[in-house]
């Protein structure tokens, strides 16, 4: 049997720094964006599950946007898969106030410490998502490794103020549950193992 080997990408390498972006086609509909989806089986299931929402995944590799593009075309009209490095593009991306909510589903962990500055979440990325949602939009994180879930809620509990975003349970606090129901390939598998997770929703208001 063929085993799948996972491939890291340096999200820092100069080869991701910049390179053009085909930006997604925004409309008025509710818009939901995961950072980092894989082979996109949460933006999959979650257009079964959000008929009306237009979709978009963002990822650094790029055979896996080609597979998600070839398999949406026709069949998932909603979905749009975007080749992209999170840490340069999103402005790019998403103008002023075009998206309802972006999820970070167990984002790469990049245990080593000379390793977490590639880690996604960062003041610098955090104020480029607030400046891409619209009035009431949101930010929800989740991750099962500890360390990592108190990093982005550092950066979100430090900056989020002067941002206008704010923890929608209340400061410094994870949510137990997920509350939009669709769950991402990572999350399904944590909750079988029965491993905890660690949420966070922030919302701007
Ligand atoms: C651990 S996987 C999680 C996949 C999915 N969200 C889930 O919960 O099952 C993280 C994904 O983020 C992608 N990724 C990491 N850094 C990225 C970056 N800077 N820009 C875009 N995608 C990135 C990786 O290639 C990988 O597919």
């Amino acid at each position: 049997m063929s085993k799948r080997i996972r491939h890291h990408v340096n999200p820092l390498s100069m080869n991701y720094l910049d390179f053009e972006v085909k930006k997604p086609l925004l409309d008025h509909r509710f818009t939901e964006v995961e950072l980092g989806c894989a082979e996109g089986e949460f933006i999959f299931d979650r257009t079964n599950d959000k008929p009306e929402h237009r979709i978009i995944g963002l990822e650094i590799r790029r055979s896996l946007i080609d597979d998600i593009n070839s398999k949406a075309k026709g069949n998932f009209p909603a979905i749009t898969g975007v080749f992209c490095n999170i840490n340069t593009h999103i402005p790019r991306l998403f103008p002023k106030e075009t998206v309802d909510r972006f999820f970070i589903n167990f984002p790469d962990p990049w245990f080593k410490k000379d390793h977490h500055k590639r880690r996604v979440v960062s003041p610098s990325l955090l104020s480029e998502l607030v400046s891409s949602l619209k009035p009431n939009g949101e930010i929800f994180f989740q991750s099962d490794i500890f360390d990592l879930a108190m990093d982005a809620m550092s950066v979100f509990e430090e900056f989020g103020p002067q941002y206008g975003i704010y923890n929608v349970l209340s400061e410094w606090s994870f949510m137990r549950n997920n509350p939009f129901g669709t769950m991402s390939r990572r999350e399904k598998y944590v909750t079988e193992e029965g491993l905890r997770v660690w949420r966070i929703l922030y919302r701007l208001g």
